[in-house]
């Protein structure tokens, strides 16, 4: 297949490490997916994400929350910047701040969540200690479209990881990272090629509702790191 005239844009928001970034540029880069990242957008000033972007060459910026003594302020003025990207897709990775109503329905269906955990099971923060404590064998990430409720819109894919004996939380996460670097790319590639969209309230790939769990293994072992012909 030849790759199209114009690239999907992708405007990828973080606040901190930026590794899922990371794995999105190098897949963009190696053709895997085929979009280019048009601007990294931080909340925070000292996120090493921004460095990230700027040595692959992406605009790289921050909109510090704390100077909006409103969070429709914030959401307003975030609005306004990402627009001024021209993007098909935002993609939230590892972005700390809940966005307002008006954020997520001008974007609905054009932007992505990954979350570090088997949604539905622990939405919110503090993940990894939660399911250490529960006790649980089974643990992962999960990619979802943004809708209003918090971590709960419509799941593209998950990535399972076991959790072992001696698990603490920052080994857990470490594994977990490991399985969000591959599912975070294959459902931006999904979407890049227009094989994924929101209808109805539900996720659909290739016209077809996902489901789960049980595609999980297909689609994630699928995702290859070569360029599609
Ligand atoms: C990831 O664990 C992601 O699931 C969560 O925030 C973390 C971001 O990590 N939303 P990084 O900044 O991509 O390294």
């Amino acid at each position: 297949m030849t790759e199209p005239a114009v690239k999907c844009r992708l405007v990828v928001l973080i606040s901190g490490a930026g590794s899922n970034l990371q794995a999105i540029i190098d897949r963009c880069a190696d053709g895997s997916i085929s979009a280019q990242v048009a601007a990294v957008i931080s909340n925070q000033a000292d996120a090493y994400g921004l460095t990230r972007a700027r040595e692959a060459g992406i605009p790289a910026h921050c909109l510090d929350h704390r100077d909006f003594q409103r969070r429709v302020d914030f959401d307003a003025a975030m609005i306004d910047l990402v627009d001024s990207f021209s993007p098909d897709l935002i993609v939230l990775a590892g972005f700390m701040r809940i966005l307002g109503q008006n954020f997520v329905e001008r974007y609905l269906g054009v932007m992505l969540n990954i979350h570090p955990s088997l949604l539905p099971l622990y939405p919110g923060l503090d993940t990894h200690q939660r399911a250490l404590a529960d006790g649980v064998k089974n643990h992962g990430a999960s990619v979802h479209f943004v809708t209003a409720e918090l971590d709960g819109g419509p799941i593209l894919i998950q990535g399972h990881v076991p959790v072992e004996p001696h698990d603490t939380p920052e080994t857990l996460a470490q594994r977990v990272h490991t399985v969000e670097h591959q599912i975070y790319p294959q459902a931006i590639a999904w979407f890049a090629k227009g094989r994924l969209r929101l209808s109805d309230g539900r996720a659909m790939l290739d016209g077809m509702p996902v489901l789960l769990p049980d595609n999980i293994q297909e689609t994630f072992f699928n995702l290859s790191t070569e360029p599609e012909q």
